[in-house]
């Protein structure tokens, strides 16, 4: 067990971080930062353990509520194999492994890798990103086992899965998982597929975490996602938290749904139901029916930028925006910068949002694929704004993307092609205004 990150830092170190883990870990915490600080390599990463201990280490405090309440209603083996493999692997060594690699090669070596192992679904929600792909193509298992291989080689670990529905995909994925036990594995789902067979060999394989898409109460969620959709969430969340499992949340936010999905009901609902994390993502009009009419407007997109540092305060769970953190990633993290996506047809596009590529992964390997023309296109210009308020070369500086496909001379990767200058000027007005919002907001963020 743990074999890699013993080679890393020695099975003594192990052993005591598993011991920590096992016995009391609520009075452990300071033993259990100390020693993170002490393996850590990089400036940054001491001090973030730094601040992080002392929240942590604050009884009162909510950040403590939600590490003691995890540790203690995770299954023991989780919680080990996600500490070792999240903590030491991917973060603390992974990260300065992958900055080292990209000196020697140029290029950018990720931190992330979201793939899809299939397009296909069973359910159909309103505008959803994927919509536009063929619904007929699957990742084999022997290709997604070479990508997450070539990918340890690498020192990326830590693999996301997004779709189309990737639990239709069941089997395979649980087989990568128990194959590949020093990553983690990080699921999107509808939820509709969770049963007890898989949770329980999920516990088993120990190093896979969940994002379950709900989007706000049953009628938000039903309305974008079909009837009976919230039911089954909620019935997903129950076997997973029987099962000992760490599950967050994925949440798109629209026109109709701001003001419920950032409300106090909404989050502590969540925290209620076991929810440990959240992505929040604003509804981007790529997919089928996609519609400028649903996405958020700027006052609205400001009200979330606003509400979620409030509840990152105060809420024992763990939230991020996918566009309006860009202040704590220096900006897009797309195009290899610190993640990318592999379409279910082994397309290697920038983003799941951005569909549009230059090489296909079962035509390289993983490393020449991350020095694709796309991709240098993307790090040559990133961050596409200095404002990391607007960092999408999409929604908030659609120039840019057009830029990047024409230097690049990418081919769009969906079924009805998408021509960029056309995308670009269709989302035009709305980044001018988002500008504007951001920017009076960026002035206030580094005035405090
Ligand atoms: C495309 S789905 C695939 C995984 C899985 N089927 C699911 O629903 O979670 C991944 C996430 O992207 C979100 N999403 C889909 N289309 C989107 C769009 N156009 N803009 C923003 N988020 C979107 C979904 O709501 C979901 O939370
Ligand atoms: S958001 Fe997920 S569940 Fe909904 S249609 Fe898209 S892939 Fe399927």
């Amino acid at each position: 067990m743990f074999e890699y990150a013993k080679k890393l830092v020695g099975e003594a170190v192990i052993t005591e971080v598993t011991n920590y883990l096992a016995k009391d870990p609520e009075n452990n915490i300071e033993k259990l930062v100390n020693l993170a600080s002490k393996l850590a390599i990089r400036q940054n990463h001491k001090e973030q353990i730094a601040s992080a201990g002392k929240h942590l280490s604050n009884r009162d405090s909510h950040w403590h509520k939600l590490f003691v309440r995890t540790l203690k209603e995770t299954h023991p083996k989780v919680r080990e194999r996600l500490t070792v493999n999240f903590i030491i692997n991917s973060v603390l060594f992974g990260i300065p492994k992958q900055y080292e690699l990209a000196e020697k090669l140029g290029y950018a070596v990720p931190w992330a890798i979201l793939m899809d192992p299939t397009d296909r679904c069973n359910l159909r929600c309103k505008g959803c990103w994927a919509g536009e792909y063929p619904k007929k193509n699957d990742l084999t298992f022997e290709l997604m086992d070479r990508i997450v291989k070539e990918g340890e080689e690498l020192s990326i670990f830590f693999y996301l899965f997004s779709g189309g529905e990737p639990l239709l995909r069941k089997d395979d994925i649980l087989k990568l998982a128990k194959e590949h036990p020093d990553s983690v594995f990080h699921i999107f789902t509808n939820g509709t597929l969770i049963d007890e067979k898989f949770a329980e060999e999920c516990a088993d394989a120990a190093n896979i975490v969940f994002a379950i898409s709900i989007d706000g109460f049953e009628e938000s969620t039903d309305m974008r996602r079909g009837k009976g959709t919230f039911a089954k969430v909620m019935r997903a969340a129950d076997i997973l938290h029987q099962y000992g499992l760490i599950y967050g949340f994925s949440t798109t936010y629209h026109r109709h749904n701001v003001e419920e999905i950032a409300s106090d009901e909404y989050i502590d609902m969540l925290v209620d139901k076991g929810f440990r994390f959240g992505w929040l993502f604003t509804y981007v009009p790529v997919g089928s029916e996609s519609d400028l009419e649903f996405m958020a407007t700027p006052e609205q997109r400001a009200y979330v930028w606003k509400r979620i540092r409030e509840i990152r305060a105060t809420k024992p769970i763990l939230v991020a925006d996918f566009w309006n953190d860009g202040e704590f990633t220096g900006g897009c993290i797309a195009g290899g910068r610190r993640y990318f996506h592999i379409n279910a047809a082994g397309d290697v596009e920038p983003c799941a949002f951005i569909h549009y590529a230059c090489v296909n992964i079962k035509d390289t390997s993983l490393k020449e694929a991350l020095g694709n023309p796309l991709f240098l296109a993307y790090q040559k210009r990133q961050p596409f704004n200095e404002n990391h308020l607007r960092p999408c070369p999409l929604i908030d500086n659609p120039q840019e993307l057009v830029a990047c496909v024409k230097e690049s001379k990418a081919r769009c990767t969906q079924t009805v092609s998408l021509d960029a200058e056309k995308l670009a000027d269709s989302l035009e007005a709305y980044a001018v205004e988002w500008g504007r919002k951001a920017d009076s907001n960026w002035e206030e963020t580094r005035a405090r």
